[in-house]
């Protein structure tokens, strides 16, 4: 039987209100958006100060990324497929142009181009033609001197990840339990043209079945980031990527990366 494409999975009724409540109730979800906004702002900050910026929130689901960033762009557009997700968006979105769209089945969004894309929580899910077809579709959006952001967000780098995955391969061989390494992150973005200039390590401590305080993880993860040796042990790492300068056709990632990758 055919698997179902990762395309279809938001797109029930009621989905964008569950997928809402999760990251309201959630205590490991509250405590991962804390810190990941922090990042996005950060590399707001870092990489786009003085220019005007031209968001592009790919995969934008009900809007999580796109509300953080709309007033704080001059342009904001946000696309998905789900219109269950996106009803969600609209509520709450005020500034940002939205498009239902599967920008890899013909891209509609081109000719236009924009300088911060984001993609958050979809590359690990999605199977590997929708990973290829959508990082191919975004650097077609991609202005020259633009900045795709995306995170992975259960990375094979943490050991709590890597324990689950094993007890999931051990327990349910045929299962899914989806895991992206930091390696994978790295040919992903090499393949579509895309450098990993940098990778910010998020959330560290996350024992299965052990409840950790919102505090606690935030001390942890303030002071593990600061180690970078520790950096790629994080659960949810976020790379920024920009286009690869003078790229040779027979270089891997590994080969060609710039200095400092996981910072
Ligand atoms: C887990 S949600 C992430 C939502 C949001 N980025 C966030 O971080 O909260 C993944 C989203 O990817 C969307 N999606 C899947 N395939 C897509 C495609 N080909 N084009 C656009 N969106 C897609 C789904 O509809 C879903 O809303």
């Amino acid at each position: 039987m055919a698997e179902v494409s990762y395309r279809e999975s938001h797109k029930y009724e009621g989905k964008g209100a569950e997928y809402e409540q999760y990251y309201r109730t959630g205590a490991w979800q509250r405590f991962l958006w804390s810190r990941e906004q922090e990042i996005i702002l950060k590399i707001l900050e870092k990489y786009f100060a003085g220019k005007d910026v031209h968001l592009l929130d790919f995969a934008c689901g009900t809007g999580r990324i796109a509300a953080l960033l709309e007033d704080r762009v001059k342009t904001s557009t946000a696309v998905d497929v789900s219109v269950s997700m996106l009803a969600i968006a609209r509520q709450k979105l005020e500034r940002t142009e939205i498009v239902e769209a599967d920008i890899t089945a013909g891209n509609i969004l081109k000719p236009r181009t924009f300088n911060f894309i984001t993609a958050f929580r979809f590359f690990l899910n999605a199977e590997p033609e929708l990973r290829r077809a959508a990082i191919g579709a975004l650097v077609e959006l991609l202005d020259e001197e633009g900045y795709l952001v995306f995170n992975n967000h259960q990375s094979l780098g943490s050991p709590w990840t890597k324990l689950l995955d094993v007890r999931h391969r051990q327990k349910n061989p045929e299962g899914i339990f989806n895991v992206m390494s930091i390696e994978e992150m790295k040919e992903l973005a090499w393949g579509a043209g895309l450098e990993i200039l940098e990778v910010f390590p998020v959330g560290f401590f996350h024992p299965p079945k052990i409840p950790v305080s919102y505090r606690l993880n935030r001390a942890i993860d303030n002071l593990a980031s600061r180690l970078k040796c520790l950096n790629r042990f994080s659960e949810s790492p976020i790379a920024v990527c920009r286009r690869r300068k003078n790229h040779r056709v027979d270089s891997s990632p590994d080969k060609e990366m710039t200095d400092g990758v996981d910072r």
